[in-house]
């Protein structure tokens, strides 16, 4: 079977994406792009990847690649995106999904009208605990929730975060898209008493992100974290910054 070719925008979270794909049989990781020429010679010197772009739009145009991640700052996330699709590539796109939900529904029109998928990297859907919490949800374990709060605590600063982390479209926008949670034990209550549950956690590793797009594109079906999920989460995100500014309670349907 031929390989998908594979490029990759981008080369900070990036790597992990290119690592992924290069460990994968049915990918050949064909190309990179990132306009800071240094990080990208020494990729590519890294790498042996023949492909090497300071314009994505450029490896876009000259790849004939079947996927791409694209892993760059927020900000470039749509117009990037769009510009795959548009040449019939399948968009492996990281989090949070864009700017504003406006931004959002663009990427996700412009995927239906390719016919290309479109999976946001909501990367801890992948990790063992968070699939544990999960099960736990849906075996009724909690019974009816009505109020979630994520919080993730870093306590040595933001050592090799880039400039994005701290920006609009950083921090709050990381945090608070997808449930962190550390601790293998969950808490309720039931009629008054707690109940400590210790979750079943998936083995480690067993599947990622970059896994299952490769295989949601080799099957011909939509991935999990498809671009109607980043739609719901960009909702969240717009709702936070709207209430942070006009001082009011958002209410919004999912
Ligand atoms: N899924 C996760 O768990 C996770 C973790 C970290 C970061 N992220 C996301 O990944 C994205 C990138 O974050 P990062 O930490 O890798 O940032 P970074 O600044 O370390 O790396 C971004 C890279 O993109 C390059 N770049 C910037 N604009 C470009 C453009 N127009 N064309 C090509 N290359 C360009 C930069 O030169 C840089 O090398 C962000 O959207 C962030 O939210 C997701």
């Amino acid at each position: 079977m031929k390989k998908l070719r594979a490029g990759v925008v981008g080369l900070g979270m990036g790597r992990g994406h290119m690592g992924s794909y290069i460990g994968n049989d049915s990918v050949e990781m064909a190309a990179i792009a990132d306009i800071n020429e240094e990080r990208l010679k020494e990729v590519a010197a890294e790498t042996g990847i023949k492909g090497v772009y300071s314009d994505a739009l450029e490896m876009f145009e000259k790849e004939d690649l079947d996927i791409v991640s694209i892993a760059v700052p927020n900000k470039f996330h749509a117009p990037l995106t769009i510009a795959a699709l548009e040449k019939g590539i399948h968009v492996l796109c990281e989090k949070p999904m864009a700017m504003n939900l406006g931004e959002a529904q663009q990427m996700k029109k412009a995927s239906e009208e390719a016919g290309k998928n479109l999976m946001i990297n909501f990367s801890y859907r992948f990790n063992p605990l968070c699939q544990a919490l999960r099960q736990e949800v849906d075996k009724g374990t909690f019974g009816n929730i009505y109020f979630g709060r994520t919080v993730w605590h870093r306590r040595r600063g933001m050592p090799g975060f880039g400039g994005w982390f701290g920006d609009k479209g950083g921090l709050v926008q990381k945090n608070e898209g997808q449930g962190y949670d550390q601790t293998a034990e969950f808490y309720t209550d039931k009629d008054g008493e707690l109940v400590v549950t210790v979750p079943d956690i998936p083995d480690k590793g067993s599947f990622s992100p970059y896994e299952e797009f490769v295989s949601s594109v080799l099957e011909k079906r939509k991935p999990s974290a498809p671009a109607e999920d980043g739609i719901k989460v960009q909702k969240i995100l717009d709702g936070l910054y709207r209430s942070a500014r006009e001082g009011i309670e958002i209410r919004f349907d999912t």
